[in-house]
């Protein structure tokens, strides 16, 4: 039933092909193949990963494949997004990821981009109800666990009040991490929740706000806090840290990022989870050449997605719990540079972590 589909599909992606044979654009390289990848990011406060690591590790993965391309970012609109889309479409793309900014605004990028012959992956995100042809991301639920491992080795066995800081509720990746987190931590016995809510957008401003609130309402007595991504993460270590309380109780974060980093170095954060970029860039490399080409990417299992009640056929990877003991591996593996983490007073706690 599949394979009729994508028959059909890849025939419509011929037609296509040979009218979007000729354009090569800012993005692009020397092209190897006929066709063009756009690849829509979501914004740039939500993470400083969109730019900082997915940008550069895509721009080299299509780069190596010698494959036209452009990546825009919608910068939190998702009208903005839409609009990108539809310029992308009318530019030439034959196949278009995107970071979705929520699933019904995705959806419907992607059925424009299907009506007219354009195959689609969701990048990062599953989009809910959406028709895209592949998801490329990391095992979210394993990301989610990690968190709530991570949160438990640092908190040991006292009992402990819990904040949970939740990513968007129209992510649909933050209901994974959250799922994950409290599928490790609800069966602790000692563990008891003192607050719960999820940040719009992943804004880290509003997410401080939240953050004081939760912490008042539970009148400052938390031993521990789940935040899903180092940017929350950083909202909450500043709240605790005008409380006196910094380094006292640990904070989980998600990204890796230099900010992080940082944190767990200076005993602030307990732990953060590495998804390595040039991996997901990678694998939507492939992916996208795959259909550009007119071939089935090669995938390792599939997702559900219960709102479109389908299966989506995924390349999902696999995320890596990061500690003091272990940030040195991020910089190992070239994911941050050691002069970015190790700046200003950092220098200190990089030496004592033999980064250098
Ligand atoms: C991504 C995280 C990121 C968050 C905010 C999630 O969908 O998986 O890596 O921190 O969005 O951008």
């Amino acid at each position: 039933m599949k394979r009729t589909r994508n028959i059909v599909m890849a025939l419509a992606l011929g037609a296509t092909l040979s009218l979007a044979a000729c354009g090569s654009d800012d993005g692009g390289g020397s092209s190897s193949s006929d066709g063009k990848i756009g690849v829509i990011l979501p914004d740039t406060k939500s993470s400083v990963r969109w730019e900082s690591a997915d940008r550069p590790a895509l721009e080299a993965a299509f780069e190596d494949a010698g494959v036209d391309y452009t990546i825009q970012n919608a910068e939190g609109d998702a009208e903005k997004m839409a609009t990108i889309a539809d310029g992308m479409i009318a530019d030439g793309v034959t196949v278009l990821a995107i970071v979705n900014l929520d699933s019904e605004s995705g959806a419907a990028i992607q059925e424009k981009a299907a009506s007219q012959g354009v195959k689609t992956i969701d990048y990062d995100r599953l989009t809910l109800g959406g028709s895209a042809d592949y998801y490329v991301s990391f095992d979210n639920t394993v990301v989610g666990e990690l968190q709530g491992q991570g949160l438990a080795d640092c908190l040991g066995d006292e009992a402990a009040n819990v904040i949970y800081l939740n990513g968007s509720p129209t992510d649909n990746n933050a209901t994974l991490f959250s799922a994950g987190a409290h599928s490790v931590l609800d069966p602790i016995s000692s563990y008891t929740k003192v607050g719960e809510q999820a940040v719009p957008d992943w804004d880290n401003e509003q997410a401080v706000t939240i953050f004081e609130q939760l912490y008042t309402q539970a009148g400052g007595d938390v031993q521990g806090v789940y935040a899903a991504n180092d940017g929350l993460a950083g909202s909450v270590i500043s709240i605790l840290e005008k409380n006196g309380q910094a380094g006292q109780v640990p904070v989980t974060g998600q990204d890796a990022t230099v900010e992080g980093l940082q944190n767990i170095l200076a005993g602030t954060q307990c732990m953060t989870v590495y998804k390595s970029a040039k991996l997901e860039a990678g694998a939507l490399a492939d992916a996208a050449i795959a259909l550009v080409n007119g071939d089935e990417a090669d995938t390792n299992g599939t997702t559900e997605d219960a709102e479109g009640d389908r299966e989506v056929p995924s390349v999902l990877l696999t995320p890596e719990s990061i500690t003091k003991d272990s940030v040195k591996k991020v910089v190992d593996d070239g994911a941050v540079k050691a002069e970015d983490l190790c700046a200003g007073d950092f220098a200190q706690f990089c030496e004592e972590a033999g980064i250098s």
